[in-house]
């Protein structure tokens, strides 16, 4: 008998879903009030949420919700972190943090936002910053379900197409590589913004439409034995091969931060932002991975819940919500 279920039991690959989750961006003067947003995510079978900064109203509006989240640790507060004592990390952890939201409702502090490649000077202090924390929550004993990283942009690769090819930019190895072994070391995930949408823009005379937007039915790109039919995996596995190539071989991959703009730049519109969140939503829950990683679901963070009239930059930049300001959908997309 045995003989006959082994060969299924291993024809079967397995597969992991992964957990879906959505950022909560408040550069706006026009946010619904937090009690309603609360309502919002409930209702909508939300249950993972990543806050940029830890506002305490916002903290306590989360408390006893069960909605898990990713917070972050500001990057101009990283130089106190890193010059201080664990003991003064932990001060501040208790009377920003855990004062105001229950520690099992923290999945990840978020320890800086997009520094290395993005805002250079607090470079140096995101690993002291992180190691102080680290031995605060291990003082805590949280150490194992309190997870630290710190999410990087895509310009922290110098190379990525093919994804084989992925390179940290030279200038910044010295600084990603004890990031990486403090991840490695801690067991914790690398944090990485991803947005097709402005590698489509900003190339679209070698990027198709299709591509970017999951609607490519066979492979577009053959790098080696894997072939790749969207950009989001070609771009996550070059992540991946360039932490391979500084030797780090099992670090798992959380993406803070994906999205498609609705108005505002080209082909930014309902209709594709639809598309592109529809379809990392349902290949994480379905547990694909990358063409790298397969059957393992990327951990994602969608961006974003509102538009953000607060955001400098191009125009584009405001429109990422998925959620009107009377807290309905903007388009149908499904969460669960
Ligand atoms: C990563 O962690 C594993 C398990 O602890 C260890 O065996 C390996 O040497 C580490 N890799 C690097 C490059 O430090």
């Amino acid at each position: 008998m045995l003989i006959f279920l082994l060969p299924l039991f291993f024809l079967q690959s397995p597969t992991v879903a992964a957990p879906i989750g959505i950022c909560y961006g408040r550069v706006a003067d026009n946010l619904p009030r937090p009690s309603d947003v609360i309502n919002l995510l409930t209702s909508n079978g939300i249950s993972n949420v990543r806050v940029f900064n830890p506002d305490p109203l916002t903290l306590k509006s989360f408390s006893g919700t069960g909605i898990n989240l990713i917070i972050g640790v500001p990057n101009e507060i990283l130089p106190s972190l890193a010059a201080g004592s664990p003991t003064f990390s932990l001060e501040w952890l208790q009377s920003n943090i855990f004062y105001n939201i229950p520690t099992n409702q923290i999945r990840y502090l978020a320890v800086g936002n997009e520094v290395l490649s993005k805002d250079p000077y607090y470079s140096p202090f995101v690993v002291p910053a992180m190691t102080n924390l680290y031995q605060a929550l291990q003082t805590l004993n949280l150490a194992n379900s309190v997870k630290l990283s710190s999410p990087q942009a895509a310009s922290v690769l110098s190379a990525s197409y093919p994804p084989s090819s992925g390179t940290f930019d030279p200038y910044i190895v010295s600084n990603i590589v004890p990031l990486l072994r403090f991840l490695n070391d801690t067991n914790s995930p690398f944090m990485v913004n991803v947005y097709p949408y402005l590698s489509y823009t900003s190339s679209s005379e070698y990027i198709s439409l299709d591509y970017a937007l999951f609607r490519s039915d066979k492979a577009v790109l053959q790098d080696g034995a894997l072939a790749y039919g969207n950009l989001f995996y070609a771009s996550i596995d070059a992540f991946i091969y360039a932490m391979e190539k500084q030797g780090f071989v099992g670090v798992p991959l959380v993406v803070t931060e994906t999205g498609w703009p609705t108005s505002g730049g080209a082909e930014a519109s309902l209709e594709n932002a639809l598309a592109y969140n529809e379809n990392v939503v349902r290949r994480a829950l379905a547990g694909v991975g990358t063409p790298k990683r397969p059957g393992q679901g990327v951990e994602v963070y969608l961006f974003d819940l509102f538009d953000e009239d607060g955001k400098s930059g191009e125009e584009y930049e405001k429109h990422f919500g998925i959620f009107g300001l009377d807290g309905s959908k903007i388009y149908d997309i499904r969460f669960n």
